[in-house]
């Protein structure tokens, strides 16, 4: 079976994280058990191009119960776990493309070797494959029924695809799922992108000024957290409902140049491009560490501080020392890429567990009606997205009430008012 991952002898540590995944994964495992029994997915060539982790890892174990030929390469290049990836190939039978710390040319063969499987569904996080079937690979569109999308980055990439008139395929919206970015984009991203800046600087958070540049769910989780820990949290916008929003929620809120005067940790989420620059370096505190947990490493100016910096040293692994002329420092985490994943583990299996049941269940509804579907960007079925919210709370021991009739048809009259 051709792959390409960085050392097999770490198969047997992936397996056990895997499995440790999936102990908080029980409606993922619920879907892989019908899909064994199903095979709803019978010989379908899938070609998945996500973070290779031990979710990644329990979402490919249930495509492939429900019958699917998958081809697994990274979506971005420091967020693979070695050990995972070797797993995969060794103990699991998935051909996996991924290493940990790849150049550039090595990710684009994966995502190349992902599209030479010719799938018939693509499964991204960020958009990489389809931009590139688009762009370069056009004879990969003949044979391709659907495709689905992970993340806020990715839909957007998409939709302007769709604006243009260039998508050739309907794509599902993952992110666009409530069971996906209320929980996934809000908990998790809040969760593991605070793991990932403890895990490289073990700084303490209380009493600490963290900045973030970007209220949408990712930014709401990380405000959230950092505050939860003791940090006074500032939030910078461009949006003013979610400026406003983040007043409401208790943060200051002001431009990057102000913030960066105070700032202790710097967090960008914003999926926008130079969100940290020029400005800001110029009034930033010594000593500031500053780093990205939006999609795409595009949100810092980094070329800026190496073309102005007197030195740049690694004081720690995924901790970049930048000497300005002036004598401040600044440390840049993970070389601007996403955070979580480079530095800690990425979203904790518990929300992973919906957000990749979303995945299972786009691919099977992607095969049962693609072929009625225009090329487009389409939400995950609200029947989808509402059985993902029963299944998750039957396995928390949660009940909840259902409506009496009467409220049913109180719900569905006009002529009731003021009694
Ligand atoms: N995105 C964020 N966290 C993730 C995880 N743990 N696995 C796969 N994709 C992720």
């Amino acid at each position: 079976m051709e792959h390409h991952v960085k050392d097999e002898s770490l198969a047997p540590a992936g397996k056990n994280r895997i499995e440790w995944a999936d102990k908080d994964m029980p409606v993922l495992a619920s879907i892989r058990e019908r899909f064994e029994r199903e095979k709803p997915l019978a010989g379908v060539r899938v070609g998945a191009c996500l973070h290779v982790t031990t979710e990644t890892a329990n979402l490919m174990r249930t495509l492939k119960a429900g019958g699917a030929d998958i081809v697994l390469c990274a979506s971005n290049p420091l967020s693979t776990q070695d050990d995972v990836a070797a797993s995969l190939v060794f103990d699991y039978g998935v051909r996996t493309y991924a290493i940990k710390g790849e150049d550039n040319d090595t990710y684009w063969s994966h995502i190349d070797a992902a599209i030479d499987h010719r799938p018939q569904i693509t499964m991204d996080d960020g958009a990489d494959v389809v931009g590139r079937i688009h762009a370069e690979r056009t004879e990969a569109l003949d044979g391709i029924i659907g495709g689905t999308e992970e993340t806020t980055t990715g839909v957007i990439r998409l939709k302007a695809m769709a604006a243009d008139g260039a998508l050739r395929y309907p794509i599902v919206s993952v992110n666009d799922a409530m069971t996906k970015h209320l929980f996934d984009n809000r908990y998790g991203t809040g969760q593991s992108t605070i793991d990932g800046v403890i895990r490289a600087t073990n700084r303490l958070i209380a009493g600490r000024t963290v900045v973030i540049s970007g209220y949408g769910w990712c930014g709401k989780g990380a405000a959230m957290r950092a505050s939860g820990l003791g940090a006074k949290v500032i939030v910078c916008e461009i949006d003013p409902l979610k400026a406003l929003e983040a007043v409401m929620d208790g943060h200051r809120v002001m431009p990057a140049v102000e913030a960066a005067k105070q700032c202790d940790i710097w967090i960008t989420v914003t999926g926008d491009i130079n969100v940290i620059d020029t400005p800001a370096y110029e009034t930033m505190k010594d000593g500031a560490i500053i780093c990205n947990s939006g999609h795409f490493n595009v949100e810092i100016n980094i070329a800026h501080l190496r073309e102005n910096a007197a030195s740049v040293r690694e004081v720690k692994p995924l901790v970049e020392e930048f000497a300005l002329k002036d004598g401040r420092k600044i440390y840049l985490l993970a070389d601007g890429r996403l955070v979580n994943l480079a530095c800690a583990e990425g979203h904790p299996a518990n929300v992973m567990d919906m957000s990749f049941a979303n995945q299972a269940l786009s691919a099977e509804y992607l095969v049962a009606n693609a072929a009625a579907l225009e090329p487009g960007v389409y939400p995950v079925p609200e029947e989808i997205d509402h059985a993902i919210a029963a299944l998750k709370l039957e396995t928390m021991g949660v009940h909840i009430d259902e409506l009496t009739d009467e409220q049913r048809k109180y719900l569905a009259s006009w002529q009731e008012g003021t009694v």
